[in-house]
Formats: C-alpha cells, structure tokens, sequence
C-alpha cells in the first residue's frame, strides 16, 4: 500500500503559523506573509497564531500575550490575506490540535526532537523543558490537524518541518491508515531583508521596521541604517556594494534603474547618506501605504476583527475535529 496520500484534495491545503511575539516586521513580510498573501488564491490556506507555541519559550511573560495575538492578525489583515478566502484562527481555540499533539506524541521518539537544530538555539533557560521539545510535534499538529500538505515557511523551520514528515510517515506506517500527507515546505525566493544595523532583522535587535510604523516612525528608523563606513563627508566616493543596510534596502525595495543611478552617484561621491536614506524612506513608505491603511481600518473596528477570529476558529475547530476522529480510530480509542 502507498503510504504516501494521494493530493486529491483539490486545491491542496496550505498551513502555516507564526508564534505571537508581538508585531510584525518588514522581514516578516518579505520573507513569509507576501506569499502567503499570494496563495490565498489558489490554495486552501489555514493562518495560525501559535499561541501555546509562545509559551514554550515565554511562559514567565504572558501579559500582553492577548494584545499581540491580536496584532498579528491585524499584520495579516493589513499586508492583503483576506478573510473570505483565508481560515485565520488562534491554536488555543482549537483544543482538537492538543489532543492530537498528544496522540502524536506517542509515535514520535524523543531523539527526533533532541535533535532539531532550531530548538536547541531556542532554549533560553539553560534546560530544555518538556513543552520546548515537543515544538515539532506541536508544530506537526497544527498541520496535519487541518489536513495541510504545503507549509510555506523560512528557512529556520525546514528542520522542524522534516520531523513533520517523519511523524506523518510513521503515523501512516503504524496504524496501516493512510490518513495524513507528509507536509512539504513552500519556500519564498526573496532573500531576507538585513537588519538596518546589518544584522538580521528582528524584533529584539530593533533594526527594522515594524508594519504598523507611520511613515515618520519609518523614515526615523531608516535614518540609522549603517551605510559604507569609509565615507565620512558626502564628496567621499562610495561602495554601494560596502553599504551595510541601505544599499541592499535599495535593491530589495527599488527598480534595476532607481539601483544604477544611486550606485553612480554614491561613487562618484555625489549622494549625500543622508539624502540617499530619505529617498529610501519615502520608497519603502509608499510600497507600505496600502499595507498601513488596511491595517489602520481594521484597527479601528476591533469587534470584526475578533469576529473574523471567531469565524476561522470554528472552521479550523471543525476540520480538526474530523482528523481527530479518524485518528482516535486508528488508535481504537473509538
Ligand atoms: N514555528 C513557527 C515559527 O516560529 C510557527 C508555527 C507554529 C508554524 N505552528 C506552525 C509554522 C505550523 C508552520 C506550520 O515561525
Ligand atoms: Fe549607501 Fe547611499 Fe551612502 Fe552610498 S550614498 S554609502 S548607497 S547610503
């Protein structure tokens, strides 16, 4: 027998997550929401905010764990995932998803999650607690509990998503029920966008730019961005390619020919940093715009925001209420 499901399903279903840990960022966007904003036509897509996620890292802290659940939602709102074609929800209101964690659980070894690389840079308390080592089949899960076959995800998570496929493969074995789809990554082509201090983008290093920034928050932000560290007055010839954070700013957010010109100039020494950081800003402001009064219109009626929640949760509630009891059965349990 085939161990593999068929993709009959028609469209497949797309799955993905992200951990509630505040806003979201330009990086974010680049790397991950973009396209997930692409496939809502033409894929079945599930967004997950991974709360019980957050707190296999940041469980001390959990206060404002209801405001940026929301604010995450409110990202995906504003960067054009649309709630009639997309199921956005939270995990912790779907309590089928627990169930199923732990009945994957029983078929998982522990050396499979011992050994994810990514987990081992997460553990942030010295030990590696028990819901820490169960991310991956958490992670695994979310996925298979709506029935996903695609995950569009970063880089970071193809290790997590190779002990995704393990699982469902075992699981399939095990129980001589084909019931699951061995999720496979959607890679994104963009490179990821570079911190403005020249390190990776991230919420902690405040080095980037948040969605909800105004345009003013933005161009302040842009304005620390490091540049080529040899050019200390505007009549120094410049290294586009030794510009730490503008430059590649530039080529991600610009044309070929907006790149060509400032390239030129800065090395003839005719483009101030200065200046070349507030054309920047004004490039990346008005790519944001849209973006940015999306967001502001849903923010401003927070009541069909949560009802757009509570619609996804019962849908997501619904789907993973079927898989379980087809694997409840496979198990006997029913
Ligand atoms: N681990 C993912 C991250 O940190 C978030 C996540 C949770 C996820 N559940 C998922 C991603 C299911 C894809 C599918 O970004
Ligand atoms: Fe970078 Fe522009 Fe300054 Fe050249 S002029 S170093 S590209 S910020």
């Amino acid at each position: 027998m085939s161990e593999v499901v068929k993709e009959t399903q028609t469209p497949p279903v797309v799955m993905s997550g992200m951990r509630a840990t505040g806003r979201l960022h330009l990086g974010h966007y680049m790397g991950v929401l973009r396209n997930w904003v692409h496939l809502q036509n033409d894929y079945t897509t599930f967004f997950m905010v991974a709360d019980w996620h957050s707190l296999t890292t940041k469980y001390e802290d959990t206060l404002r764990l209801p405001e940026y659940r929301r604010d995450i939602v409110l990202d995906w709102l504003g960067a054009g995932i649309y709630p009639t074609k997309a199921t956005l929800y939270f995990q912790s209101a779907v309590p089928e998803i627990a169930e199923l964690h732990l009945l994957l659980s029983m078929i998982t070894p522990n050396k499979w999650c011992e050994t994810d690389p990514t987990l081992k840079d997460m553990i942030t308390s010295g030990e590696l607690n028990y819901g820490l080592l169960g991310y991956p089949v958490l992670q695994t899960a979310d996925i298979l509990a709506v029935g996903g076959s695609l995950v569009p995800v970063g880089k970071d998570q193809l290790a997590h998503l190779e002990i995704s496929r393990d699982i469902a493969r075992r699981f399939n074995h095990t129980t001589g029920q084909v019931i699951f789809h061995e999720p496979r990554p959607l890679m994104t082509e963009t490179p990821s966008v570079i911190g403005l201090d020249g390190r990776k983008m991230s919420k902690s290093y405040q080095n980037g730019i948040e969605l909800a920034f105004s345009e003013d928050e933005t161009t302040k932000a842009i304005k620390t961005a490091i540049t080529d560290a040899k050019r200390l007055k505007k009549t120094d010839p410049g290294e586009p390619n030794d510009c730490v954070a503008v430059f590649p700013w530039y080529q991600t957010f610009t044309d070929a020919s907006t790149c060509e010109t400032v390239a030129s100039e800065c090395r003839a020494g005719s483009r101030g940093c200065m200046d070349c950081k507030k054309q920047l800003a004004e490039a990346v402001n008005e790519q944001l715009r849209p973006l940015r009064e999306r967001r502001s219109n849903y923010a401003q009626d927070l009541s069909q925001v949560d009802a757009i929640i509570d619609a996804g949760n019962t849908v997501a509630r619904e789907k993973a209420g079927a898989t379980l009891q087809k694997v409840r059965r496979a198990f006997n349990l029913v």
